[in-house]
């Protein structure tokens, strides 16, 4: 099997299970025995192996529900058991109760080495299909992550550099600046690939909820806890650990955190048994830490062990460069997933995307491509197609306003501006009033209203009626 693993012998026959010992231990495996249910018990407690071939007799009674009624050792360990032709029924029990195979006695060792290698393969693919099937891997590339201003390639350079190492890092940044997208690069371009990309959304869970997400629980650890559970943390073993909104965590929870942080260990809720884990830690917040911590909701202490290095990452109207090129590469993605044949971005229109404010910076621009990419008709994204924006809220994270209009010097009167407006829409939805509606935001009797009130008129009106 390439990589030997930790191997329970529990059987009561001495010397067959002593004979057996040495024959795997031959083959590389690191091999411990038991000879009765319970003091397999005392060894699962102490350590986690890869495959336990047991005995079925020592494992009915009792060491069923012990053995096979934990998910976690159910998810990590191959059990194969020993039986006699005597013994059908109980083998058919375990074999229920989830055991992967089973051997008939007298066996010859070749015979034995076989099973133990095919359980074992099967095992691993299907840790590998469960890791395929529950990664998007793909998307999160830094090949995906688009940017050439120099404030994104200050970010690269700095990537480069620590993607590579344990270091936990924190990523600051707004609303949709890519903080996940990073997070995730950073995990599938490190040593640590081929193990878990584990989120945990720390906003959306709260105290208990989050700390048995986090960390796990015994069956019974609480109300509600019907099951054993496997927390964020043990699936992250070897893998990385991504805390979201990490901002957000209760006081409570942050001083649990910061222990395993510590000591890289910990116990389930309601479970003694210690838990090693080895995960690399990436957190993200779109919040202003060292206030929060000022105002006294977050420890300093968990700060400094989870910002190691920080990853800033710039709100898009401070990278405006960067606007043209993410745009341009949206609407190939969307003109792609929608089978449109739009391509390109007319200057005009670039222009205008990069007065915009984007207080929800690249998912927000993502959103209004998408958007124009759905009504554009032709091979370009023009600014007509692009006017709905004006309806869209100017008002910045940081208070401050992008203007819509340039107001001439001379001043402006209102109601022509509102005549030329309303017209301008129109024309940009070819005279049909609902659409203007839409992205003036209002709704169609106002548009309506306002139509008779001008005396706008229009030949496709004419020709509805
Ligand atoms: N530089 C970029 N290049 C391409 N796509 C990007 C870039 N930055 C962000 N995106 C895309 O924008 C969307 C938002 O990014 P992401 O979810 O990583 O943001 P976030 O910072 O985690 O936001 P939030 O704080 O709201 O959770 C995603 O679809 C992501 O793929
Ligand atoms: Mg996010």
């Amino acid at each position: 099997m390439g990589q030997a693993g930790r191997i329970l012998i529990v059987d009561h026959k001495s010397r067959i299970r002593q004979e057996t010992a040495a024959v795997l231990r031959g083959l590389d495996f690191n091999v411990e025995e038991a000879d009765s249910g319970d003091q397999a018990r005392v060894l699962l407690k102490k350590a986690s192996y890869q495959l336990i071939l047991a005995e079925v007799s020592l494992l009915t009674g009792g060491g069923v529900e012990f053995l096979l009624g934990q998910d976690a050792i159910l998810s990590s360990t191959v059990v194969v058991l020993m039986a006699s032709a005597s013994s059908v029924d109980d083998v058919a029990a375990v074999m229920r109760a989830g055991a992967t195979d089973f051997i008939q006695r007298p066996y010859g060792i070749d015979e034995l080495c076989l099973r133990l290698e095919k359980a074992l393969k099967v095992r691993f693919y299907e840790h590998e299909l469960t890791y395929l099937r529950g990664e998007r891997n793909i998307i999160y590339r830094f090949e995906n992550f688009i940017g050439e201003s120099p404030a994104i390639k200050e970010v690269f350079a700095l990537l480069n550099k620590v993607s590579n190492s344990n270091a936990s890092i924190l990523i600051s940044g707004e609303t949709g600046t890519g903080k996940e997208l990073v997070a995730g690069a950073i995990h599938y371009s490190s040593p640590r690939a081929a193990k878990g990309f584990i989120k945990v959304n720390c906003a959306a869970l709260h105290d208990n909820l989050l700390e048995s997400e986090l960390f796990g629980h015994e069956k019974g650890a609480y109300t509600g806890a019907s099951r054993q559970r496997i927390g964020r943390f043990e699936q992250a073993d070897r893998g990385t650990l991504f805390l979201d909104e990490i901002g957000d965590m209760s006081i409570g929870t942050q001083a649990k955190l910061l222990r395993v942080l510590q000591e890289k260990e910990f116990e389930r809720l309601g479970g003694d048994k210690t838990i090693k884990v080895d995960a690399r830690i990436i957190s993200a917040s779109n919040k202003d830490l060292a206030k929060i911590i000022r105002e006294d909701n977050f420890r300093e202490d968990l700060f400094y062990r989870i910002n190691v290095i920080n990853v800033h990452l710039p709100p898009l109207r401070e990278r405006r460069e960067d606007i043209p090129l993410l745009a341009v590469s949206f609407i190939r993605k969307f003109a792609a997933d929608l089978k449109k044949n739009t391509a390109t971005l007319h200057p005009d229109a670039a222009r205008f995307l990069k007065q915009h404010h984007w207080p929800g910076n690249v998912r927000e621009l993502q959103n209004c491509i998408e958007r124009a990419v759905l009504m554009n008709e032709g091979s370009e994204i023009v600014t007509e197609d692009l006017l709905f924006m004006r309806g869209l809220c100017q008002d910045g994270g940081d208070g401050e306003m992008s203007p819509v209009f340039e107001i001439p010097p001379q001043g402006l009167k209102l109601d022509e501006m509102e005549r030329s407006l309303i017209i301008e829409t129109l024309e940009a939805c070819n005279w049909v009033q609902k659409d203007a509606a839409v992205m003036l935001g209002i709704s169609k009797r106002v548009m309506n209203y306002k139509v008779k009130q001008l005396g706008l008129a229009n030949s496709r009106w004419l020709k509805n009626k």
